[in-house]
């Protein structure tokens, strides 16, 4: 079996990991610190946003921002594993509150020019990822602290997906969730099932002792609690959606029949029109105040359907 990483075993440290949940979107957040240093990497944090009132709090970053300033930790990177669809990104504020520098996949250019044009935004919107401090190619390897890192390019769930092989723990974002649920879903914006399916594979192809983290958990059918971490053995093994048997023909045609029951997420257009600027929110119009945009979307229209 290959492997997607070229570093030894004795480069590889064991980061210590702490997960943040919010139960509103059922999304983890996570700060990664290298256990032999005080960096650390925050990923997927979250803006509290309500719909309904427009009004925006910082509680689950600033629990995030006691914790790092508990551990006097220093904060080298603010990761997005993707263009999130159910939560507004805190990149920004916690850049501005503990630094840092904020990074997603360079497939985001292609994701901010299908939002651009289906929000009609300004020209002034720049699809060229300088939004976001850096942009991760495929393979890319980095440092937090002395650990190693490799970010893995996962197209599927979205175009801009990434995994981070961090140490001896994988951050996957929507790519795996735990093994009774499978993956994230694949009919929004930039999705692509056949390509959800292989990058799940590549991420199986990983040694097998791997921690993996996932981005997403609501428990399952049979459990009424959460949970955020498995290994990649226990997903080779138990992933209901992609384990190590399973067949693409299989996967599409289940994957298929699972997003056929899924209603677009309530916070679709309002998280993509801030996760595509990084965390920035639309510019303020002349009375100070930031507006999201939602286009309504006539059978008749251009677009028609922002299902893939
Ligand atoms: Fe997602």
């Amino acid at each position: 079996m290959q492997s997607v990483t070229t570093f030894h075993g004795a480069d590889i440290l064991k980061p210590k990991v702490s997960a943040f949940y919010d139960a509103t979107s059922g999304t983890f957040s996570y700060v990664v610190r290298d256990p032999s240093s005080s960096a650390c990497a925050i990923i997927d944090p979250l803006l509290d946003f309500d719909l309904n009132s427009g009004e925006l709090q910082h509680r689950s970053a600033d629990a995030i921002v006691r914790y790092v300033e508990s551990k006097r930790l220093q904060v080298q990177w603010i990761i997005e594993t993707h263009v999130h669809t159910d939560h507004l990104s805190a990149a920004q504020y916690l850049k501005d509150v503990l630094g840092g520098k904020t990074a997603i996949a360079g497939a985001v250019c292609k994701e901010q020019r299908h939002y651009a044009r289906l929000l009609n935004l300004p020209r002034s919107f720049k699809t060229d990822g300088s939004q976001f401090d850096w942009l991760f190619r495929n393979a890319e390897h980095y440092l937090i602290g002395n650990m190693q890192a490799t970010a893995i390019y996962t197209p599927g769930h979205g175009l801009s997906c990434m995994a981070h092989l961090i140490g001896n723990a994988v951050f996957v974002g929507d790519t795996l969730l735990m093994p009774d649920i499978g993956t994230g879903r694949a009919d929004l914006p930039g999705a692509n099932r056949a390509r959800l399916f292989h990058s799940a594979k590549k991420i199986l192809r990983l040694p097998a002792r791997t921690r993996l983290f996932v981005g997403h958990d609501y428990g399952g059918e049979e459990r009424a609690y959460v949970e955020y971490q498995t290994s990649i053995g226990q997903q080779r093994r138990h992933n209901c959606l992609v384990c190590e048997r399973s067949r693409e023909s299989d996967f599409l045609r289940r994957r298929s029949a699972l997003d056929r029951t899924l209603p677009a997420p309530e916070l679709l257009f309002a998280a993509a029109q801030v996760n595509i600027r990084g965390g920035h929110l639309p510019p303020p119009e002349s009375n100070e105040i930031c507006y999201l945009k939602i286009p309504l979307l006539s059978p008749a229209s251009a677009a028609g359907s922002v299902r893939g």
